[in-house]
């Protein structure tokens, strides 16, 4: 299969109303992904040579992401919506210009398809088919396109409105992608009509016009998953939770121990190195990477954030974009760290905030630390430097550097670098009065008598 060429159509025209949603339906998320940018990634990853998406008038967001994942993409519109055949044929100007060897079809909303189903799916044209169209048996068949097979032939795919009693109840049904052989496809897509129930073009007229040509049709038959369609937040929602299923089954068999795997969440592209720990309760959103042996303690929350070797978050910790912790670095309880490096061995264990900023190796920043970094109207740095000491409860008001070895006294506003090796305290000095605290108590008392009398 890898020398044949083939073509991908992602039919993402629909509008998807019953999501109740201001978003194009294609657009919603799962495991960190758009439904459409999953789809595209198994059509990348099932070795196809070029790739159209269909979108319906006005749908710029929906072309935009399919840019956005395959800068190569070519998008049409389908400016009316006349049925699945109608929406194929956007594309074939792509069809008349490539002529592929094979010609996938595949919808933009069913984001749990695999790469290996696609694989399986192309595989009958290689052997001579005309038309592949993936097959599955739903619990409840009802809706869906009944497949009529005869043997290990194809006869016709009959739509529900359209099938008669004794099609009705065929079990086996049409799961909406299909595979057609390049060199036969604009002329069986061309004899589609629209003589039906509903008045549509419909692609799975397909089978019996290929049949007709005396060409082979063939049902290649998927997991229910492969072909889950989503059309409202309900189905969204059970297709989020195949994604991560899938996806802790994989980090699980990469040797990654997930303590609690049904409460971890994670995205598409969450990496893993060898023997890292995950406690229960971690949420991972887009662009995070843990390195070997590190450990994420429960309630910790990730984006965007790279955890070297042997590090350790939380328990409680988030992690904002732009997070690099070095080897063995930990950030601990109520820590908060966006846009900063902090380097090998450094540590902020209890609750504080670390934002644009860079933290050398080894250095500790006490429970309570602050970098201030937004004045109001623009964000600054804080320089942290190696070996460097923040006492808790420091506000460090950006920009700023802390030199290396550097020593800032707790409760300090600092406000003016530290230079290397300098201790700097900045707060207000203690003063001590002697029996001081027996005066204050007898004036209060004092004072609470007289409130008390009538007079
Ligand atoms: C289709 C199949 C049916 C199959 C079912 C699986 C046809 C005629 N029927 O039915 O056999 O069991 O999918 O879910 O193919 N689309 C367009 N433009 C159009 C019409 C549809 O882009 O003019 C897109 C939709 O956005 C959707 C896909 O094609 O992604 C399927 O269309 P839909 O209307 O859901 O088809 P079904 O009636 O469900
Ligand atoms: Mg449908």
């Amino acid at each position: 299969m890898k020398d044949r060429t083939c073509l991908a159509i992602v039919l993402a025209a629909g509008e998807g109303t019953r999501m109740r949603s201001a978003s194009p339906k294609v657009l919603h998320s799962i495991a960190g992904r758009s439904l459409l940018a999953h789809v595209l990634a198994a059509i990348a990853e099932a070795g196809v040579t070029a790739t159209a998406v269909i979108v319906g008038p006005g749908q710029e967001a929906v072309a935009a992401e399919a840019r956005r994942v395959l800068p190569d993409v070519k998008c049409f519109v389908q400016q009316e919506r006349r049925g699945t055949a109608h929406a194929v044929l956007a594309a074939n100007s792509a069809i008349k210009r490539q002529q592929p060897d094979d010609i996938l079809i595949v919808y933009g909303d069913t984001p749990l398809i695999r790469a290996a189903t696609l694989s399986r799916l192309r595989a009958p044209l290689a052997a001579g088919a005309a038309v592949a169209a993936l097959a599955f048996r739903p619990s409840d068949p009802s809706g869906y396109g009944r497949l009529v097979v005869a043997g290990d032939k194809l006869i016709a795919i009959r739509e529900e409105a359209d099938a008669s009693a004794a099609e009705k109840v065929i079990g086996l049904c049409n799961g909406g992608m299909m595979a057609l052989a390049g060199a036969h496809a604009l002329a069986i897509l061309e004899r589609i009509g629209d003589r039906n129930r509903k008045g549509e073009f419909y692609l799975t007229d397909a089978v019996e016009i290929a049949r007709g040509m005396k060409l082979d049709a063939v049902a290649v038959e998927a997991e229910e998953n492969d072909v889950r369609g989503i059309n409202t937040k309900n189905q969204l929602a059970e297709a989020q939770a195949v994604a991560q299923q899938r996806l802790r089954q994989a980090a699980l068999d990469a040797g990654v121990t997930l303590v609690a795997p049904e409460t971890v969440f994670l995205c598409a592209d969450t990496k893993f190195g060898k023997d890292v720990v995950v406690e229960p309760y971690v949420v991972f959103g887009q662009q995070v990477t843990i390195e070997d042996g590190a450990v994420i303690h429960s309630f910790s929350h990730l984006a965007g954030a790279h955890v070297g070797k042997g590090a350790s978050v939380g328990p409680f910790a988030r992690l904002r974009p732009g997070t690099r912790l070095g080897e063995k670095a930990r950030i601990g309880n109520f820590v908060e760290v966006k846009e900063a490096v902090i380097e090998a061995g450094a540590k902020a264990n209890h609750l504080s905030y670390i934002g644009d900023a860079s933290v050398g190796a080894n250095a500790n920043i006490g429970a309570g630390t602050i970098t201030c970094n937004y004045d109001g109207s623009a964000k600054h740095r804080t320089s942290i430097g190696k070996d460097a000491f923040i006492g808790s409860n420091s506000a460090l008001v950006a920009p700023v550097e802390i030199g290396d070895g550097a020593y800032v006294g707790s409760g300090s506003v600092i406000t003016k670098n530290v230079p290397a090796d300098a201790l700097a305290l900045a707060r207000g000095r203690q003063v001590i009065k002697e029996g001081g605290a027996a005066r204050l108590r007898s004036l209060k008392s004092l004072g609470k008598k007289k409130a008390r009398s009538p007079d």
